[in-house]
């Protein structure tokens, strides 16, 4: 069972944090665990507004502004998730650097497409600088085209460690989102929803 905490970060705008973070947390509640979310991008308070569309009461989303961080996850903590994880902001390198601090392991979801890794650097430096671990999982990649390999070539290169599952394009994300769930839920036969089943099979495996 995961027991840890979680930061999905990335400067980069849309690189998939938020679906990533929520995709993660219900993935450990659907194995049993008891997960809870921290929406630390208030400003756009994506995982909050998936919290406040959800119909079931787990996992709990707070929103929290970074300087309550440590307070917000003792809380959490206390009331017996194992499994916490930040949805970090995008830009706003401070709140990601206190994300990071409490981290067990930074998730960088990561676009395979050249803007995205150019704008990788910063992200990994901000997981370094505060001691974190750092991986980086491939996100949005499209079925066709050298995409996906040329990105783990070009992150090989940067020395990042990097994810063995990629997640693919898929419009289910989406569309879980309306519902107030993940793509686990549904649509659970979907290859969505078995990348992130291959997902946390990664996370409980290498944390
Ligand atoms: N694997 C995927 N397949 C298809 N669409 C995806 C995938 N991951 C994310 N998306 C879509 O891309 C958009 C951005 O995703 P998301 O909000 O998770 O990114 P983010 O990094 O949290 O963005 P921000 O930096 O604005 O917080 C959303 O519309 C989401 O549904
Ligand atoms: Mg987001």
């Amino acid at each position: 069972m995961v027991a840890c905490t979680l930061a999905v970060l990335s400067q980069k705008g849309g690189a998939g944090k938020s679906t990533v973070a929520l995709a993660l947390a219900v993935a450990h509640e659907c194995a049993g665990g008891r997960a809870a979310v921290i929406d630390l991008d208030v400003q756009q308070g994506t995982a909050a507004a998936w919290g406040r569309l959800r119909e079931q009461p787990r996992p709990p989303v707070s929103a929290t502004l970074p300087q309550r961080l440590r307070q917000v996850l003792e809380a959490l903590r206390s009331d017996g998730a194992n499994l916490v994880v930040i949805d970090g902001p995008p830009r706003e390198r401070a709140g990601g650097a206190e994300a990071a601090r409490f981290a067990d392991l930074v998730l960088v979801p990561c676009r395979p497409a050249a803007p995205d890794l150019i704008a990788i650097a910063p992200t990994l430096d901000l997981a370094r600088s505060s001691g974190a671990r750092a991986a980086v999982v491939l996100n949005a990649c499209p079925a066709r085209g050298q995409w996906t390999s040329q990105a783990t070539d070009a992150l090989q290169q940067l020395d990042a460690e990097l994810c063995p599952v990629t997640l693919g394009a898929r419009i289910a994300h989406a569309k879980a989102f309306m519902a107030g769930q993940t793509a686990q839920e549904t649509e659970p036969n979907s290859p969505a929803a078995a990348e992130v089943a291959a997902l946390y099979g990664w996370l409980e495996t290498s944390t």
